[in-house]
């Protein structure tokens, strides 16, 4: 059968108003298209649930023609602006012809951006599509065609738990990357950090993915020096002491990815103190040679750590014993809280790389652990105290009772 012939049978059958969907304003794409097999009749009930179609966006806002002409000649007509399915090269354009244009999208929201066909052009992605590189992510690639959501609709590829997945797609598939000289493991190795624990297993739509650390549309590796930017949007006081720290013009000069340097980049495990110190596994000796200042200071940065993590754990035992000897502990368990806080301080002071600043934490909280120390000390003398009169106490009772008994014997012995 050719296309003319189909045409007519077409045009006859969607003429029947039995077999057309007359919901409101008729649209002879939509009359059409969804009588047809797939994939021809897909886009009509994929377009149904999507944003577009609650902004009453219909089949040619995005490929032109005429949805008032039965005849699918005159409706799909390029006189009609019908461009037909659009070349994958020239999407960015197609969406951005809406999206790209403020007064437009203002009348649908006041607040959307408009930037993110200019944004994509200086992505990776947007660099090479341009170049004529069809491999590279475009607009569609990430939110879909036909079924595009809201962003903050759950079932949205670009909902923060289906990032990760969407992005491995190309980058974790070797065939589809294997002309680009990078790995292909971002996605395995995220999978594995403390970030992709907390939004998978916890729920914690607060941990990044990869768009929080690579941006959404202009999607490129962050440069160098601004890696604790970007880990700096949610990490502030980190990123703050290191850029007063030593490293930080060191870490410039040498060309050194400043967080990332010891903490890695997909990958990113919880810290713990072996990072810090002289010991073959922390990370400080990966760069300081033995004789050096920064060798000296990390292995001071490390006993101070210690003796405070030392103390805290003294101070944990007694007062616990304290309370299971029934002593109440409450002012006790205040000051313990505050040598604790005072730890997970000097934990983040460590990014300052100066002993002496990490100082005020650890000596504050060596007090307040000592103080902890010395009053669970103290609840347990007077658990000690109140032992011995009780001892004594019973002795006496006993001894009250024997002579009692003897009492009352020789009582009975008289009658
Ligand atoms: C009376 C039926 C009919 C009407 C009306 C109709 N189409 Fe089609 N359309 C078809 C058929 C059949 C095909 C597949 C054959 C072809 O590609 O020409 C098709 C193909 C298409 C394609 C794919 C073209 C390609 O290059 O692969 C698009 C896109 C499309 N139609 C959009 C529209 C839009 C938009 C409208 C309304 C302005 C519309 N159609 C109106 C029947 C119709
Ligand atoms: C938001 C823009 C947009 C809207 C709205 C839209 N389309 Fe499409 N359509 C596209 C794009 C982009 C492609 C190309 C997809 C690709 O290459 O993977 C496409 C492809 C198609 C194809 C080819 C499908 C294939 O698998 O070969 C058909 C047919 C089609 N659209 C019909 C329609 C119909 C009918 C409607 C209305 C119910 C519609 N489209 C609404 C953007 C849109
Ligand atoms: C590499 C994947 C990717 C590409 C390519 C991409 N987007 Fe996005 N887009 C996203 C992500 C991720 C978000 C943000 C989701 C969020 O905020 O949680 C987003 C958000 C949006 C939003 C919501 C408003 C906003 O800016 O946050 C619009 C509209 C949008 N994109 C349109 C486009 C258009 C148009 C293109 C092509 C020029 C495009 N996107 C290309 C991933 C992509
Ligand atoms: C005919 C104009 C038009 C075209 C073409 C168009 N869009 Fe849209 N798009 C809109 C409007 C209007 C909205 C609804 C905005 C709103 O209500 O917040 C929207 C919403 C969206 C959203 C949801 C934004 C959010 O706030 O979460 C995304 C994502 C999106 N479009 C992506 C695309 C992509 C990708 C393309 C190209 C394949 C495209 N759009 C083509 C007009 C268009
Ligand atoms: C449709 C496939 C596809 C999807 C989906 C995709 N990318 Fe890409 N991406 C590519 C290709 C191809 C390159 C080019 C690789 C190169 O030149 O080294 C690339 C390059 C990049 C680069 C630059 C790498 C470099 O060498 O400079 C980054 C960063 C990137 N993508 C991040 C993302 C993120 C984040 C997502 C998800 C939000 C994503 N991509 C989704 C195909 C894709
Ligand atoms: C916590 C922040 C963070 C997250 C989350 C993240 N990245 Fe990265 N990514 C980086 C940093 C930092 C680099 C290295 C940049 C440099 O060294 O110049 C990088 C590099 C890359 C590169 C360049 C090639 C390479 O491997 O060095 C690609 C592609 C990439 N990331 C994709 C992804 C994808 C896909 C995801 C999600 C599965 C992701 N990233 C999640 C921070 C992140
Ligand atoms: C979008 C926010 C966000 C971004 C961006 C981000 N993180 Fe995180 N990160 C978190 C959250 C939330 C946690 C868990 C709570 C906490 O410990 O602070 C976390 C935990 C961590 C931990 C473990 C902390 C611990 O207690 O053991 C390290 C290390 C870390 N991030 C380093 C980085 C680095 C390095 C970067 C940049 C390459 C980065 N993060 C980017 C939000 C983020
Ligand atoms: C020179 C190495 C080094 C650099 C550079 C570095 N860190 Fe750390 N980071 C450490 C060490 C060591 C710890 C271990 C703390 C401990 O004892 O648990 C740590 C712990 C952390 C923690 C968990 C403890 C806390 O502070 O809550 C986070 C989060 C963190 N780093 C984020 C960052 C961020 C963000 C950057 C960049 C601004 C950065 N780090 C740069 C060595 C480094
Ligand atoms: C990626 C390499 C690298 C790592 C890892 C590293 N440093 Fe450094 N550090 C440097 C460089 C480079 C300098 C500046 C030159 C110098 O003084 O050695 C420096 C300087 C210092 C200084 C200042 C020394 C002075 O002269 O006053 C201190 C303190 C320091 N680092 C502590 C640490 C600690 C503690 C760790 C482990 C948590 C660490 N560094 C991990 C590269 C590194």
């Amino acid at each position: 059968m050719n296309t003319r012939i189909l045409y007519a049978l077409i045009t006859l059958y969607a003429a029947f108003p039995c077999f057309a969907q007359n919901s409101g304003q008729p649209n002879t794409c939509i009359n059409c298209h969804s009588e047809l097999d797939p994939p021809l009749s897909t886009p009509v009930e994929q377009l149904e649930g999507s944003v577009h179609s609650h902004a009453q966006i219909n089949c040619t806002g995005c490929h032109g023609g005429d949805p008032n002409q039965e005849d699918p000649e005159l409706s799909m007509s390029p006189q009609k602006g019908f461009i037909g399915r659009p070349d994958r090269l020239q999407i960015p354009q197609l969406c951005a012809k809406c999206h790209s244009d403020a007064l437009y999208m203002r009348n649908f929201d006041p607040n959307i951006s408009v930037e993110q066909y200019d944004r994509y052009k200086t992505s990776k992605h947007g660099e090479l599509l341009a170049k004529g590189d069809g491999n590279a992510a475009t607009c569609a690639s990430c939110h879909g065609v036909h079924d595009i959501k809201r962003t903050d609709d759950p079932t949205s590829p670009v909902f923060p738990t289906n990032i990760a997945d969407l992005c491995g797609l190309c980058h974790s598939d070797p065939d589809y990357m294997q002309d680009y000289s990078i790995s292909t493991d971002q996605l395995t190795e995220y999978k594995k950090s403390i970030h992709a624990n907390l939004l998978y297993e916890k729920g914690d739509l607060s941990a990044p993915t990869c768009n929080d650390c690579h941006g959404n549309h202009g999607a490129s590796p962050p440069g160098v020096m601004s890696i604790a930017n970007i880990c700096g949007v949610c990490h502030v006081i980190q990123s703050e002491y290191f850029s007063g720290s030593p490293h930080k013009a060191a870490f410039d000069d040498m060309g050194l990815t400043e967080c990332e340097a010891c903490h890695g980049n997909h990958a990113i495990q919880a810290a713990d103190d072996n990072m810090l110190g002289v010991a073959e596994n922390a990370i400080c000796v990966q760069c300081h040679d033995k004789d050096s200042d920064g060798y000296r200071i990390a292995a001071q940065m490390r006993s101070v750590l210690d003796t405070l993590v030392h103390k805290i754990n003294n101070a944990e035992i007694m007062l616990s014993k304290a309370q299971r000897a029934g002593v109440e502990v409450k002012d006790e368990n205040m000051t313990f809280t505050n040598a604790n806080d005072a730890l997970v301080h000097a934990r983040t002071q460590i990014h300052t790389f100066s002993l002496d600043k990490m100082k005020e934490s650890t000596d504050a909280g060596l007090e307040a652990a000592n103080e902890a120390l010395s009053i669970g000390q103290q609840a347990l003398k007077e658990v000690g105290h109140r032992r011995q009169m009780l001892i004594i106490m019973v002795v006496l009772t006993l001894l009250v009772a024997v002579l009692l008994i003897l009492y009352i014997r020789a009582s009975e012995q008289k009658s």
